[in-house]
């Protein structure tokens, strides 16, 4: 059963703070419990606030960043040095000003011409990373990050896209058709064996999708969110006042 915890907060700057502390405290406990943390972080645009955060000297100082694996929960099919760049955005904001080893470091090299062969490639990675065989059963992430889009979809799983309905990979290329691009992205079957699940949701264009995640009846199809439900796993929702201003009505 998915424990579900939604937080609303008067601004973003708020809203990242307490992000950042609960990312801290769900990689203490993880390497407390199991020597490491491993987390899939998300793209776009609302992370950035939270990576820098979390990249600020004066934040709580418990955690050892060399037991972090960073992994990503979906990549554009771009160079790593392009703007568009998933793992870019990382780089920036939080891998480099924390000093992130690259062995520690996982990014979908999506820029390759053989998408499906990045995306193979990417799960041979997460199934030797996490110690568990490639093409079992999904291993478990102590944390996923992912984000919402306005037309309600998350990580690169698009209303209406043939990756929603993909049950025996980890990860895949998809055809995005709304925004005429292929993405790789990971799937509901790896995503819902995940410890935690973070959704960062910031600003009034996100407001109707918000909604819509809480009271439509489950149509993962139309609303991809509504897919994440960890089978053993916590779904934190952090909102600001902004996107949740339509939730009320
Ligand atoms: C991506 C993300 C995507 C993102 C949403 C929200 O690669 O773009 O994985 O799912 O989280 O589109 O994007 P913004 O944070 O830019 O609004």
């Amino acid at each position: 059963m998915t424990d579900t915890t939604i937080h609303r907060f008067p601004d973003p700057t708020q809203l990242y703070a307490a992000a950042a502390d609960a990312f801290v405290s769900e990689a203490i406990e993880a390497v407390a419990a199991r020597g490491r943390f491993t987390a899939a972080l998300a793209g776009g645009s609302t992370p950035v606030g939270l990576y820098e955060r979390l990249a600020q000297p004066d934040l709580h100082g418990g955690l050892e960043w060399n037991r972090v694996e960073f992994f990503w929960g979906d990549e554009r099919t771009v160079p790593p040095d392009h703007e568009g760049s998933n793992y870019r955005m990382a780089r920036l904001t939080l891998l480099e000003p924390r000093h992130i080893g690259d062995e520690h470091v996982h990014r979908i090299r999506a820029e390759r011409a053989d998408t499906a062969a990045a995306a193979s490639a990417y799960e041979d990675d997460i199934a030797r990373c996490l110690g568990v065989p490639a093409g079992g059963s999904p291993p478990v992430f102590d944390l996923i990050l992912l984000g919402l889009g306005p037309d309600g979809h998350t990580a690169s799983l698009f209303p209406g896209t043939r990756a929603l309905d993909v049950r025996e990979r980890w990860v895949v290329v998809n055809e995005v058709p709304q925004l005429s691009t292929t993405r790789i992205t990971m799937t509901f079957p790896l995503i819902n064996r995940a410890r935690a699940v973070h959704f960062l949701v910031t600003g009034e264009n996100k407001a109707a999708a918000l909604a819509d995640a809480f009271r439509r009846p489950r149509d993962p199809a139309r609303y991809p969110n509504h897919g994440v439900h960890p089978d053993n796993g916590r779904v934190v929702w952090f909102v600001d006042e902004a996107a949740a201003s339509v939730m009320d009505g």
